[in-house]
């Protein structure tokens, strides 16, 4: 490939945090480096607790498994999406509903889920999807209307914010992603977030195979004992000192990707008239300041995308789809639902490319990039 889909940004220190990590010598979890991570979210994000975990996934199932959903309950989330949000739904016993997507910004229509809230509804899980915010005020109106709970699911948007409040921190709670291919990454990690400090207590239960260790450690009980059910979400101390030694340069790295989506933004612009709207660069809402986790275009339609995407991967440029929204999946389909149900989502789903994007890239990349886009769109 010429231009790479993705690469991890390599921070100089990471040998030095992995050693350091190793011969302080305790490599489960909880240790000086949790102690550190928290200390950068509460002065970098005003983010004052949050609990490490081994995934989003695994922070999303926390969430909804302190929901307490009876069987049927209801959960509100967006069809393009990841599977993680739905399976821990069906895993705690709910019922996802499956909403569609503004197409606009990709994030959960409101006035869908507006439509789907029934009596039997418990909580909205929209994403952020490509690390641009849900508009999040009218969310949590709509939330608080029905007395219902918001999971924000942030994996893609640590380090994003709504109107100057970091994503993840606005709901009742919220999920972080440190996979390899996010922003800030350390392989496989994540991280759980929540409003109400008592619920936090039960959440540090739940992650720790249902016992109180987490008070014995605070010295608030003498012993620690199994309590409820639970598992085991820890995140090791090796991720923990990776994710650090990434973290210490976010803003760098939110700063270059942000040169890659504005050159993008530019150069797409300024073809705006030979494109004639056949290809549309992402919109950034005004309330959003994301963390440029993704950059995708809009085309026409499927057969402009597939001719523009296999173009581009035969120029080296590496480009790619994403979702297959849940409702058209082998799985949404066994659930009861049809194409035609959440047609942004389907439209998403053949229209969106994504571009590469990440901290390596240079503007003469991005140049060559969006050459190869209008070459391939016919207009160059
Ligand atoms: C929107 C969304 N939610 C959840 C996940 C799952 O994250 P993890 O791999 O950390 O479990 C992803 C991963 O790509 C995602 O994009």
């Amino acid at each position: 490939m010429i231009v790479n889909f993705y690469e991890r940004y390599q921070p100089k220190d990471q040998t030095r945090f992995l050693e350091d990590a190793l011969i302080d010598g305790f490599l489960s979890t909880d240790g000086k480096y949790t102690g550190l991570l928290k200390a950068h979210f509460d002065q970098s994000a005003g983010i004052k607790d949050m609990l490490f975990t081994p995934s989003a996934t695994a922070a999303l199932e926390l969430a909804v498994q302190l929901l307490g959903l009876a069987p049927g309950d209801e959960v509100l989330l967006p069809s393009y999406n990841f599977p993680s949000a739905a399976n821990a739904v069906i895993k705690y016993g709910g019922v996802p509903v499956l909403c569609d997507i503004d197409p606009a910004t990709k994030n959960i229509s409101l006035e869908d889920a507006g439509l789907k809230i029934s009596r039997k509804t418990r909580a909205i899980l929209p994403t952020h999807y490509a690390g641009i915010s849900c508009d999040m005020d009218r969310l949590m109106e709509l939330a608080g209307s029905y007395g219902i709970a918001v999971i924000e699911d942030a994996a893609q948007a640590v380090h994003s914010a709504y109107r100057g409040v970091s994503l993840g921190s606005i709901g009742d709670f919220g999920a972080y992603s440190f996979h390899h291919t996010k922003n800030f990454s350390c392989g496989e990690g994540g991280a759980f977030l929540c409003k109400d400090p008592a619920r936090m207590d039960l959440a540090e239960m739940l992650r720790d195979n249902g016992t109180d260790k987490a008070q014995f450690q605070k010295q608030k009980t003498s012993s620690y004992s199994w309590q409820c059910a639970g598992s085991n979400y820890m995140m090791s101390t090796a991720c923990t000192a990776l994710l650090y030694a990434q973290l210490l340069d976010y803003e760098q790295i939110t700063a270059k990707r942000k040169a890659v989506s504005d050159a993008y933004h530019t150069l797409l612009s300024g073809a705006a008239e030979k494109l004639s709207g056949r290809i549309k660069p992402m919109e950034i809402p005004s309330y959003s300041a994301p963390n440029y986790h993704i950059y995708y275009i809009d085309c026409e339609d499927f057969e402009m995308r597939e001719a523009v995407r296999k173009g581009m991967l035969a120029d080296g440029i590496d480009v790619r789809t994403h979702f297959v929204p849940l409702h058209l999946s082998g799985y949404g389909k066994a659930l009861g639902y049809e194409a035609q149900d959440c047609p942004g989502s389907l439209s998403a789903y053949e229209t969106l490319l994504r571009l590469p994007i990440h901290t390596e890239m240079t503007e003469s990349d991005c140049e060559t990039v969006v050459c190869s886009l209008l070459k391939q769109a016919g207009v160059s």
